[in-house]
């Protein structure tokens, strides 16, 4: 498995960020727009409280942007 199979942590704020799952954004993680008239839309997430969230590099997540430990059944 590559080093960049594994999720990547991203520290956010509390508060509403629209996380990209279009693969076009400029923006890394976050959408900027570029899903327009892809059929494609971000991710909403909504959080309380300051939280470290893992983001899929691998593909295979059932939960994109999010990981869901598929990486792992990968390299099995
Ligand atoms: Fe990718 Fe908005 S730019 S979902």
């Amino acid at each position: 498995m590559s080093p960049s199979s594994h999720p990547s942590p991203l520290a956010l704020k509390g508060g509403t960020h629209a996380l990209c799952t279009c693969g076009l954004s400029k923006n890394g993680p976050f959408c900027d727009g570029s899903h327009q008239g892809s059929g494609q839309a971000p991710r909403i997430l909504k959080l309380d409280t300051d939280q470290t969230v893992f983001l899929c590099n691998c593909g295979a997540s059932a939960n994109k942007p999010f990981c869901d430990g598929s990486h792992q059944r990968q390299s099995a």
